[in-house]
């Protein structure tokens, strides 16, 4: 993954969400383009724009008991900060293009070893999931993290829904391909579409969240609208951003950053503070939005969630399996 020197954002430099909240109109193309391109320049600088996004409010979500007691990243890191090089490789990249991309209708191909293959409507599979809000600390494998309040259902819901066959081993997902919408799938960064993949008792934990929102509103285009997952035991490349496929296999699924480069992204990308990246150490994390001059905080292994996800790597060696 590219990695690129870290931009020395301040907690004093962003709105709060609440104040956020009472100011925000809904954003013309014209005025997105605007704001758009003075975050470009706000965040070369160093400085997170006041406002970018105006979404509509999720209703009916739930609290989880998932939710970690940590206060939640400000909202203007979480939506200028990101990873989706689908829309360019700078943090600042997608807050400025994913504007492009179109959300709505959305369609969820499900196909495999499954007994309900088929085309989906997300607005039909929205309908019978229960949404909740889920606190989670996502780490990226370039040594930052943020904690964001994600708004999203169990995805082992909707793969009992589906009904898997007994071969279905693996879950594979696939983002949208469309270079129009995404142009930096116009570049070679990746090998277009992006793909990622679990093995199925990780998909059926409880808690692999497939996200539709943040903050208490539909997801940002920047953070993986309209449908994403979120692993928050793996480092954050494995949470693929704007799903339209979902495909259950017999075998392990190759993934896009595995195919890259496979001495450096492993399949499984379990957060491991033990296991370094043959370029940097995990042991530590750098955390998005924290008062200048913080320290970094020691990387946790799973991130975390050991207690609930341990037991599915009983046994391997996750130096290997890395
Ligand atoms: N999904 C797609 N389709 N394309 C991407 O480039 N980047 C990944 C992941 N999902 C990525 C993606 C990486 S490296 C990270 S760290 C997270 O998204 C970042 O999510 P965020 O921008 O919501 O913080």
């Amino acid at each position: 993954m590219l990695i690129k020197k870290p931009l020395s954002l301040t907690d004093n430099d962003v709105t709060p969400k609440d104040d956020f909240d009472k100011s925000r109109t809904i954003i013309s193309s014209s005025r997105r383009r605007f704001l758009a391109q003075s975050s470009s320049l706000m965040l070369a600088g160093g400085l997170a724009p006041s406002t970018l996004w105006a979404g509509n409010k999720i209703e009916n979500y739930v609290s989880s008991q998932f939710s970690i007691k940590e206060k939640p990243t400000p909202y203007e890191y979480v939506t200028t900060y990101n990873n989706f090089y689908e829309f360019g490789t700078a943090k600042g990249d997608p807050a400025v293009r994913a504007h492009l991309l179109k959300t709505k209708p959305w369609s969820v191909t499900v196909e495999g070893e499954v007994g309900k293959p088929g085309v989906y409507d997300l607005e039909d599979i929205l309908k019978r999931q229960q949404l909740e809000e889920r606190i989670y600390r996502l780490r990226c494998v370039e040594a930052w993290s943020m904690v964001v309040p994600w708004i999203g259902f169990s995805l082992a819901e909707l793969i009992k829904q589906m009904e898997p066959t007994s071969k279905a081993k693996y879950v594979e997902f696939t983002t949208l391909y469309d270079p129009e919408q995404m142009p930096g799938q116009k570049s070679r960064t990746l090998k277009w579409p992006y793909v990622e993949g679990l093995r199925m008792d990780e998909a059926m934990n409880p808690l692999t969240l497939m996200a539709t929102g943040l903050y208490g509103e539909e997801m940002p285009n920047q953070n993986g609208a309209p449908l994403r997952l979120i692993v928050p035991w793996k480092y954050g490349f494995k949470s693929i951003k704007s799903i339209v496929k979902i495909r259950f296999t017999e075998h392990m699924p190759k993934t896009s950053w595995n195919e890259s480069a496979k001495h450096e992204y492993g399949f499984y990308a379990n957060v491991n503070p033990q296991v370094p990246h043959p370029r940097w150490s995990q042991s530590r994390e750098r955390v998005i939005g924290a008062p200048l001059f913080t320290p970094k905080r020691d990387t946790e292994l799973f991130n975390g969630y050991g207690e609930q996800v341990a037991h599915l790597y009983k046994g391997m060696n996750l130096r290997q399996f890395f």
